[in-house]
């Protein structure tokens, strides 16, 4: 009996070393580098599970390790998942050849996500343009304006509350982040027509921006959502929680019930959507509340960051940030008030923003899904005839700081991104908001969001490092967005 056993043991051990050798050789047989560190089952994913790291920081350490290469190998548990190095093979997956690779390589399980499944980022095929394009029609040049006016009023509030913390003090010291974070959430509700109490020192609301939790968490079921659709689709996790799905879903309804009584005509971001999600008559409620659930997940956090970053760099750069400030409030006086013209003018302060965004980029990597075989040629001479299913992936961090096409990468210099040095920089090198059609939907209102607010912080107030801040900045492994370990902690104080 225990010999049965034993050679049972054996043989099913055998075969699972021979399916495992099977599965961590593909990119050996396909001719493709393959990083260090496979572990059988697990492939590269140990340092995410166990936290060492976050996955944008890995993929960068791969970017950089493989110098030498246009292509590179590793495995998410047995699942083979290509990065690709080079500019040209960037252009490619992203923009020349989107049919070969149309789908996004994160996945989220409808039943799981029913209100994130609509998104674009997770949706493909007429879902995803459907979705795009009623984003693009929200953020059109016109309606741009019409935001310009609820995002001027988030800024009375934020100015009033840094008034009010520096009152019975002349140094206001805060964690950027979660500053910036009450900014973009007020943003969002104020855009949905809701209040989103963010700036209330009143401790009996719940204000908006603590809505998100531990959403944005590298926890192992984000870990599984992301990486491991296939396991995922027999776990169901989903990515927003239940909370946040009821949450907007009442927004909605409310919303619709006062709007259905009151004759009143709206014009901001939940009456448009209602508007095209009505056919016959009849509003599409689920879809509203998908758009206004995405708006949250979309417009929060990947502004907060790209804003925190923006800070600690003026606030160590301090002779960019008096160059800065002048440019402001300059244009501010040509155009007699901060105007949706006057930022257009502030071409110093776009150089910040890109240049910052070089450095630390919100968002660290790409995740594409080839959808049509293709043969990918890279310039050292290597080709793989890439398969439908297979997983490319970009490292926005490591084309970022890439010292060939980079000189100095580590220094913040915004001249990098004047007019005449931009036209040096290498295509695809520079690509914070991704690029080709399915670049980031919200860029243009991502970017009005963040010039209005440093324009209002600048004309105001001064930033300075507190020495709470370790720098330079690490990358927390516990989120799988960019955040600073330790915070970034800054001095306010009036000019
Ligand atoms: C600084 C802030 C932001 C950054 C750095 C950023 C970055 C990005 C990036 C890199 C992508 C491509 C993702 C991928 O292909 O995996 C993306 C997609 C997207 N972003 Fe943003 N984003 C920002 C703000 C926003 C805002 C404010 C909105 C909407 C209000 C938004 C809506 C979207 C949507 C809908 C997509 C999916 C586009 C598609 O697949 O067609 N983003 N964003």
């Amino acid at each position: 009996m225990s010999l049965t056993f034993l050679a049972l043991f054996a043989g099913a051990f055998s075969l699972l070393c021979f399916y495992l050798y099977q599965k961590h050789n593909y990119w050996k047989r396909n001719g493709i580098p393959t990083i260090k560190g496979c572990v059988p089952l697990l492939g590269h994913m140990l340092p995410i599970i166990t936290k060492r790291m976050n996955f944008a920081e890995f993929i960068r350490l791969a970017y950089e390790e493989y110098e030498d290469h246009s292509m590179v190998g590793i495995y998410k548990g047995t699942r083979p998942v290509l990065i690709v190095r080079d500019p040209n093979l960037v252009k490619i997956v992203l923009q020349s050849n989107f049919s070969n690779f149309h789908k996004n390589g994160r996945k989220v399980v409808s039943e799981a996500d029913p209100l994130l499944s609509k998104h674009p980022l997770f949706s493909y095929g007429d879902t995803w343009s459907v979705g795009r394009k009623r984003l693009i029609y929200a953020f059109s040049n016109v309606r741009l304006k019409i935001l310009f006016a609820v995002i001027s009023e988030v800024c009375k509030k934020f100015d009033h509350f840094l008034n009010r913390r520096l009152k019975t003090s002349t140094k206001y010291e805060v964690d950027l982040k979660s500053l910036f974070s009450r900014y973009t959430c007020e943003v969002v509700a104020n855009t949905l027509g809701i209040e989103g109490f963010c700036f209330e020192d009143n401790a009996e609301v719940k204000p908006l921006h603590e809505l998100n939790g531990n959403t944005f968490e590298e926890s192992l079921e984000t870990i599984i959502t992301f990486h491991y659709p296939s396991i995922n689709r027999l776990l169901k996790f989903s990515f927003l929680p239940e909370s946040m799905e009821r949450f907007f879903r009442k927004v909605v309804y409310e919303n619709l019930k006062i709007r259905r009584n009151d004759s009143t005509p709206r014009n901001d971001f939940l009456q448009w959507m209602i508007d095209l999600e009505t056919t016959g008559g009849v509003i599409d409620e689920e879809n509203v509340s998908a758009h206004a659930a995405s708006l949250y997940l979309d417009g929060t956090e990947t502004t907060s960051i790209t804003l925190n970053f923006i800070g600690h760099d003026l606030a160590a750069n301090s002779e960019i940030q008096k160059k800065l400030r002048k440019e402001v409030k300059s244009t501010i006086e040509k155009h007699g008030g901060l105007t949706f013209e006057a930022l257009n003018d502030m071409t110093y302060m776009n150089q910040v923003i890109n240049e910052s965004q070089r450095l630390h980029s919100a968002v660290g990597f790409l995740q594409k899904m080839c959808t049509e075989e293709f043969e990918l040629q890279g310039s050292d001479g290597l080709t793989y005839r890439i398969k439908p299913g297979i997983e490319v992936d970009i490292s926005i961090f490591g084309l970022h700081t890439d010292p060939k096409y980079w000189v100095n990468p580590h220094v913040f210099d915004p001249e990098r991104f004047n007019n005449v040095r931009k036209q040096t920089i290498e295509k695809m090198t520079f690509i914070p908001f991704s690029v080709g059609p399915r670049i980031c939907a919200g860029m243009r209102m991502t970017m009005l969001q963040t010039k209005t607010c440093l324009a209002i912080l600048l004309s105001n107030y001064k930033l300075e490092l507190s020495p709470r801040t370790e720098v330079p900045l690490k990358i927390s492994p516990h989120y799988f967005l960019s955040e600073p370990i330790g915070g970034n902690w800054v001095y306010i104080s009036k000019l």
